[in-house]
């Protein structure tokens, strides 16, 4: 078990560190931003489709609907279709509005889980096309959808989900881009700069892994908080969701994402000097709102632990703890700011004494609905 873990004390913080080559095997052979193109073989010929959609929604559990909540973003953003993204279990049983013309995106790691499954299998049968981006070849979701993109992080065997969901990322993203090209939403120029801001994510979650025994530190001195709020606007909302996912996940810690504004509408009851709070605050269009989250915040003497952007010199002057990760446009920031908020959860999991790799009641995929 040692050797497979190579070297590493468990899978989870083995598979967080091969996030640079996954995220990069999952961009090998689709993009080469020197050339400035781009290949989806399995979705090529849905591309037409995807470009004409009525609208496009993303079915998924856990993890994975995170990372469909980032698709959204980037997908309306990037090619003005309108997206919605669904819990499968609500959404299969809702009896959807759904038919010729939409497009489901289903979005799983193991390709297994029953409820997404079952939801693109009834979705079909009314007329939908099924896109799968799945990480497990041959699984069933992947064999159930009309085509798909796979994800290739390799095995996961971490029951919380780490490099799968970067991988999902770096997929969704290239499914973006592809359409907004086809769909000529995008200039040749962003089209380029994302392009290459793509490729150089490894790279950026390389240096972000660096953190790791500043992250520990951070880790011993909150460990014993009872709840933990994640904040985040935009992109970086479904980050703080994903955050603290992780932490419930591996250290039994209540933790709660809210997009930043939001908390205004409840959870900010809750601050006081003993409730820590994670700010995914990198440098994009919504900083300067986060700033003032920040300090409402620290108002009311919450501790503030804030994951920004390299160069930012206002934000080290108000938080309590700061992790400062590597420029990136706003689209793909995502996949460099969850880098930290997945240590931070394995350290406080692993100094809590607790089984990080096989969580309590927790399944790596969940086969019954
Ligand atoms: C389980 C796992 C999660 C995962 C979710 C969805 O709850 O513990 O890590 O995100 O299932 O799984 P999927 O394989 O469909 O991505």
């Amino acid at each position: 078990a040692a050797i497979e873990k190579g070297g590493y004390d468990h899978f989870m913080i083995k598979e967080i560190f091969e996030q640079p080559q996954t995220i990069f095997d999952s961009l090998r052979g689709r993009l080469d931003a020197k050339k400035g193109t781009l290949t989806m073989g399995g979705i090529r010929e849905y591309a037409d489709m995807l470009k004409n959609a009525n609208r496009i929604i993303i079915v998924a559990c856990g993890t994975s609907w995170h990372a469909g909540l980032v698709a959204e973003y980037m997908i309306e953003e990037l090619c003005r279709i309108p997206v919605e993204v669904e819990y499968a279990s609500e959404f299969r049983y809702r009896n959807p509005v759904v038919g010729p013309g939409d497009v489901i995106i289903a979005v799983s790691q193991s390709g297994e889980t029953a409820d997404t499954l079952v939801a693109i299998e009834s979705a079909k049968e009314k007329g939908a096309i099924i896109l799968g981006i799945c990480n497990v070849v041959g699984s069933s979701i992947a064999r159930a959808s009309h085509a798909g993109a796979y994800t290739h992080a390799g095995p996961e065997i971490g029951v919380a989900s780490t490099k799968a969901f970067t991988a999902q990322l770096a997929v969704l993203c290239l499914v973006g881009l592809m359409v907004a090209k086809e769909k000529g939403a995008i200039t040749p120029q962003r089209f380029q700069h994302l392009l290459d801001e793509l490729e150089n994510v490894p790279e950026k979650v390389a240096t972000t892994l660096e953190l790791n025994e500043q992250v520990k530190n951070i880790a011993a001195k909150y460990k014993d908080a009872r709840d933990f709020l994640y904040l985040g606007r935009g992109y970086n909302f479904p980050v703080a969701l994903e955050g603290a996912l992780k932490l419930k996940e591996i250290s039994y810690i209540h933790a709660e994402g809210y997009p930043a504004a939001e908390m205004k509408h409840g959870p900010i009851a809750l601050v006081d000097e003993n409730l820590p709070v994670v700010f995914v605050a990198t440098k994009d269009s919504y900083y300067e709102k986060v700033v003032s989250n920040i300090q409402e915040i620290k108002a009311r003497k919450g501790k503030v632990i804030a994951v920004i952007t390299e160069g930012d010199t206002i934000i080290p002057g108000m938080a309590d703890d700061i992790i400062v990760v590597p420029e990136a446009d706003e689209l793909v920031a995502p996949m460099i700011s969850v880098i930290p908020l997945q240590l931070l959860a394995y350290h406080i999991g692993v100094l809590k004494g607790l089984d990080v790799d096989k969580p309590r009641n927790l399944a790596k995929s969940v086969t019954v609905e």
